[in-house]
């Protein structure tokens, strides 16, 4: 990036947090990764999907003839299509449910299909990073083997980078807090993306 570029586009990550806990143990890596982000320089903007109002995908297409990030219903989506079309890089940072992605990270996922009306332009060659907690011992036993494989496929599809991932067993409230590996890889991940 040129002085030029870097005076007009201060350099920022956006980290989406899934958990609707308030000692969350995702949120608590999120942090740790804004920390890591800050570090190098860049403004970091954190959103708590689980206190918006995101209603799920109708599947009606009737984005298909709008812009990029247009959805007929009027929920908190129309505040988070904004961040998304910034050239931004983001987080996803969440709690593994049922073995899988939860559902409050889920349903702003599926809200990205209003953003396809260009071929998701808006995700191209962008750099993601995915950060899970789960209480079973490892990413195999708990599933988060199958929502990182989700990741994989969908950032693919979409053309993004999954530049990093971090993951750990937090069985109990607030558990993570105690990793310290956790904690140093959250923050270098944070680091990473903006560098
Ligand atoms: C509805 C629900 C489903 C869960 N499903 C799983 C699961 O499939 N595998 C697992 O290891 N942990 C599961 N957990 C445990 C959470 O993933 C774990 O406690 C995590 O650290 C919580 O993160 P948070 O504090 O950020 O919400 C589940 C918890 C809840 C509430």
């Amino acid at each position: 990036m040129t002085k030029k570029e870097s005076l007009k586009s201060p350099k920022k990550l956006i980290i989406f947090i899934g958990s609707p806990r308030k000692q969350s143990n995702s949120a608590q890596l999120a942090r740790e990764a804004g920390r890591g982000a800050r570090a190098a320089g860049a403004q970091v903007e954190l959103v708590n999907l689980a206190q918006l109002n995101i209603r799920p995908c109708q599947a009606c297409d009737r984005c298909r003839n709008l812009g990029p990030g247009s959805c007929f219903q009027r929920d908190d989506m129309q505040k988070l299509y904004p961040l998304l079309l910034q050239p931004a890089p983001f987080i996803l940072s969440h709690p593994v449910y049922w073995f899988s992605i939860n559902s409050q990270t889920k349903l702003f996922i599926d809200r990205w299909y209003a953003l396809g009306t260009d071929e998701y332009a808006c995700f191209k060659n962008k750099k993601v990073g995915i950060i899970l907690t789960y209480a079973e011992a490892d990413v195999f036993s708990s599933g988060g083997v199958n929502a990182l494989h989700a990741y994989q496929d969908m950032f693919n599809y979409l053309g993004a980078e999954i530049k990093g991932l971090v993951y750990a067993s937090a069985p109990d409230t607030g558990s993570v807090k105690a990793n310290r590996q956790a904690l140093k890889e959250a923050f270098e991940l944070g680091k990473s993306l903006v560098s």
